[in-house]
């Protein structure tokens, strides 16, 4: 037999309208926000990556799934939506549409890690980005719109943390800061964090070694070495949140994985779903357009992965709805009576009524048993009396209750019931 990649897994009919409700959801919220839907391709040039997600991070290193195609070219299947969105941004002129242009996607994303509880190889993120704007009002939006998501769905366990790791202007005194910090202790870190030492010192913060992390712990803070501009905007930013009634946890060690940020970024994490703890993290990249060749458009968003929350919801009992069952079942006892059955389920179906009858040529008493395994809130049986009056007994399988309804009358008994 041949099985799933590592990494990946199956949605099942069982379990599939979990995953409907948790992107209704996301639908919904989109909505109130203004948000309109995009939809990108799942695999980009390879340079897009390089160039928007950065050289140094662990996605580009380490993760992509990047091959060659019959036609030389270097693709990769998308690790993240942000730099497929500020591709097609600048690709197709949208800086001339007005702004600030608000977008959302749900779509999958692939990263070659080792898969563990919440991390997968193929996995699925909810996302939104707002370009055009660097007014502290997008940050403020955008987590409260990350805030109503998760709200919506029922979570209530998670924990807001933000940061400001600032602009390219004082991020250039911070990294020199974090330079003389860890200067004498590079004998004592891992290999990674030396070669991030010359390239990008604040991904020396992201380490997970627990030798790094231990002299990571007293480096300098970001926060410290804010310029007038970010710390403003930074401050802002809070008081918005704060009108909103949205709580957070200030964490200077938020630096993100991915090298496009500016300013504010954030997570909305719990502790519920083991060591993959981030359900949703983002935040503002005002360089990355032009990075990619666009103009001097700043933006900001962030992703939630969907399967990260199927795991928080299962595990900490927020209820999904109910999964769907069919309104009724119809069974047929013979050949002229399957036939009836089968007429009413298909006519019910197109006037709106979920109905299911017998596919599988078996007796009355298997097809019941099987109305009760799909949960059918409504069972008809139909034999040769039906069929000779017309008329047939509704039981409603909750209570065993029977009522005596002409076939014509089906459809508006079970839509007034
Ligand atoms: P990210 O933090 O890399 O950010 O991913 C966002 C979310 O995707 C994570 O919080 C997590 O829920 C989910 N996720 C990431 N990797 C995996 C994985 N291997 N398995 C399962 N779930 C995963 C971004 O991707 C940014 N593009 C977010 C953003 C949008 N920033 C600004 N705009």
């Amino acid at each position: 037999m041949i099985n799933i990649p590592k990494g990946t897994k199956d949605v099942l009919p069982s379990e599939s309208y979990k995953w409907q409700f948790i992107e209704n959801a996301a639908r919904e919220v989109a909505k109130d926000f203004n948000i309109r839907e995009i939809r990108t391709p799942v695999f980009e040039h390879t340079e897009l990556f390089l160039r928007g997600v950065g050289e140094t991070t662990d996605v580009v290193t380490k993760e992509m799934y990047t091959f060659e195609d019959k036609g030389g070219r270097s693709i990769t299947l998308k690790p993240e939506g942000t730099a497929g969105a500020a591709r097609m941004f600048i690709e197709n002129g949208l800086a001339n549409a007005p702004l600030p242009l608000k977008a959302y996607y749900i779509a999958p994303c692939y990263r070659y890690e080792r898969p563990q509880a919440g991390r997968l190889r193929e996995f699925h993120q909810f996302g939104i980005e707002v370009f055009g704007t660097s007014a502290p009002e997008a940050d403020a939006e955008v987590i409260f719109a990350a805030s109503s998501f998760l709200k919506k769905l029922g979570i209530r366990d998670t924990r807001l943390e933000i940061n400001s790791i600032g602009c390219k202007s004082c991020r250039a005194e911070y990294n020199r800061a974090l330079k003389d910090y860890f200067r004498p202790h590079l004998g004592e870190m891992c290999a990674t964090c030396n070669e991030r030492f010359d390239k990008n010192p604040l991904r020396m913060i992201d380490c997970k070694e627990e030798r790094c992390k231990k002299i990571t712990a007293n480096a300098p803070k970001i926060l410290d070495y804010l310029c007038p501009d970010c710390r403003a905007h930074f401050e802002r930013v809070k008081t918005l949140l704060d009108g909103l009634g949205v709580e957070y946890a200030v964490n200077p060690d938020i630096v993100r994985g991915l090298d496009y940020y500016t300013r504010t970024v954030f997570e909305f994490v719990s502790t519920s779903i083991g060591a993959q703890g981030t359900v949703c993290g983002g935040g503002r990249y005002d360089g990355l357009i032009s990075e990619l060749g666009g103009g001097n458009v700043p933006a900001i968003g962030f992703a939630a992965g969907l399967e990260r929350l199927v795991l928080l919801m299962e595990n900490t009992g927020v209820p999904f709805p109910e999964a769907p069952v069919p309104e009724v079942y119809i069974a047929g006892m013979d050949d002229a009576s399957r036939a009836k059955a089968f007429s009413l389920v298909n006519g019910l179906r197109t006037q709106g009524i979920s109905a299911e009858g017998d596919l599988m040529a078996r007796s009355v008493k298997a097809q019941l048993k099987y109305a009760d395994k799909l949960g059918a809130k409504y069972v008809v049986v139909i034999g040769g009396t039906e069929l000779e009056t017309g008329v047939c007994n509704v039981k409603k399988m909750s209570d065993g209750s029977v009522t005596c309804v002409p076939f014509a009358d089906i459809y508006a008994f079970l839509k007034n019931n």
